[in-house]
Order: structure tokens, then C-alpha cells, then sequence
């Protein structure tokens, strides 16, 4: 199973890359097994390992605490967030499947870190909404529906600090973003995120080619 993969950087490049990156732990490992064998075909939207691997360092690097996650799946990309925050960090997980997030409990409690997440099960504009006045997160993570993108950053903006970063998956969608012919709504939505995201003076953005495409927003 390949640690890395390459959606948008050829399959030698990241094999190197995973070749040369902390590899995926026996948890990480049990987790993306269970993934593949217990979701189909539907696995292929985990994070790679070096995505996870990135999120745990990008999370503790900044000191974040308070964190959300916007489409969890089975963990994968919870279980490196909630490792990033650390036993006194607190991560609020948005899903709408209990099915494929019991998976993600189970590998939560292997890994020693469900006491830090809090899974709500409910469309995530809907958790967002619900939220107590005066919430502040340092971090979060949108890897959800592509067609709520811009909601979910609109809805998210206001509740980072200063300083405080959105990280968002798929920016890149396997390069269709690149080709005008790719008219179906989740290329379209995703191509106008990255647009409105560019253009907006609130925030400074980077887009990564690793995975499919990570996109970093800070807010200013
Ligand atoms: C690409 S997967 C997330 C992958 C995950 N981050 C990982 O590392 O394995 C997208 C997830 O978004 C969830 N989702 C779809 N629509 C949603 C919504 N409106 N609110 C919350 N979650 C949603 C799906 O159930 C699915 O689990």
C-alpha cells in the first residue's frame, strides 16, 4: 500500500518522497488496512501517510490546541491532527457517516488519542452553526464535500485567530483544475475556491502539490 499518493507528482517521485519521510506507524498501518478492506473503493479518499505525516508536524509546530476537521472518514487525517495538538489539544471532528467513523473511533482508542477528539455527526455547516459564541480554533482542516468548499471557509474564517491556518485537500483534483473542458460541479467548485481563496485580503494562501493538491490559509 503506498504511503504517498500521487495525484498531482508521478508515481516515482512519490515513492521517493515516501521513501524518504517518516513512514506510517503500526496504527497508521492497521488503519489504512481496515480502510481498504472495510470501505471498497471509497478508501481512495484517505490522506496519503505523507500528508499525515505533515499535518502532525504543521500542528504541533504552531503550538495548535484547538482544531476542527471538516470530512473524517475513517481518522487517518484526525488521528495525525490529534497527535499534532497533544493530550492537552482538543479536536472537534464534523462527519455524516457513523459507518465509516466507527472506524475511525476504533483506531482513535488503538492509538491512544479519542480522549482528544469530539466527533459530531450532522452536516458540518450545521456542527459549524451550533458552535458556542467565542470559539476560536488555531487550526482546521476542510476534506469534505467539494461543493460546500467556500461555505465551509466562509463559515470558518470568523472563528480562526489571527494568525491561525485553514488547511484544505483536493485543491489540485488530480489537475483537472487546470483544464477548462472540466465542467462537472466538484472540479468547477473547487477551480472557484482556489480563485476566491487568491483574491481574498483577509487571508494569504500557498497551494502545495503534495497529495492532490494541500492548500494553506492564514489568516491575516
Ligand atoms: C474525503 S473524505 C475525508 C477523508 C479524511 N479526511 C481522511 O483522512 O481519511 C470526505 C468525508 O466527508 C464527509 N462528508 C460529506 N459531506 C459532508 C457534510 N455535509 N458534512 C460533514 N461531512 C461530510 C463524508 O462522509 C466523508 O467521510
Amino acid at each position: 500500500m503506498p504511503a504517498s499518493r500521487a495525484d498531482v507528482v508521478d508515481q516515482e517521485l512519490a515513492d521517493y518522497i515516501s521513501a524518504h519521510s517518516t513512514m506510517p506507524d503500526a496504527v497508521q498501518r492497521q488503519l489504512m488496512t481496515a480502510t481498504e478492506e472495510r470501505t471498497g473503493g471509497a478508501s481512495r479518499m484517505q490522506i496519503g501517510g505523507d500528508q499525515g505525516t505533515f499535518f502532525e508536524i504543521f500542528a504541533s509546530s504552531i503550538g495548535a490546541r484547538n482544531a476542527i476537521e471538516i470530512g473524517t472518514f475513517t481518522g487517518y487525517s484526525a488521528l495525525s491532527l490529534a497527535r499534532g495538538i497533544g493530550p492537552t489539544g482538543r479536536l472537534i471532528c464534523c462527519d455524516v457517516s457513523e459507518e465509516w467513523t466507527a472506524i475511525a473511533r476504533e483506531h482513535w482508542q488503538l492509538a491512544g488519542v479519542a480522549d482528544r477528539i469530539d466527533l459530531r455527526i450532522a452536516p458540518a455547516l450545521e456542527t459549524i452553526a451550533a458552535l458556542p459564541a467565542g470559539t476560536q480554533f488555531d487550526l482546521a482542516f476542510i476534506d469534505a464535500d467539494k461543493t460546500n468548499y467556500a461555505s465551509y471557509f466562509e463559515a470558518l474564517l470568523p472563528l480562526m485567530r489571527t494568525g491561525a491556518v485553514i488547511l484544505v485537500d483536493n485543491t489540485l483534483w488530480s489537475r483537472r483544475v487546470l483544464d477548462p473542458k472540466e465542467q462537472d460541479a466538484d472540479t468547477a467548485a473547487l477551480g472557484a475556491f482556489n480563485k476566491l481563496v487568491a483574491a481574498d485580503a483577509r487571508v494569504r494562501c500557498v497551494i502545495i502539490p503534495m497529495g492532490d493538491g494541500v492548500t494553506l490559509i492564514q489568516k491575516l
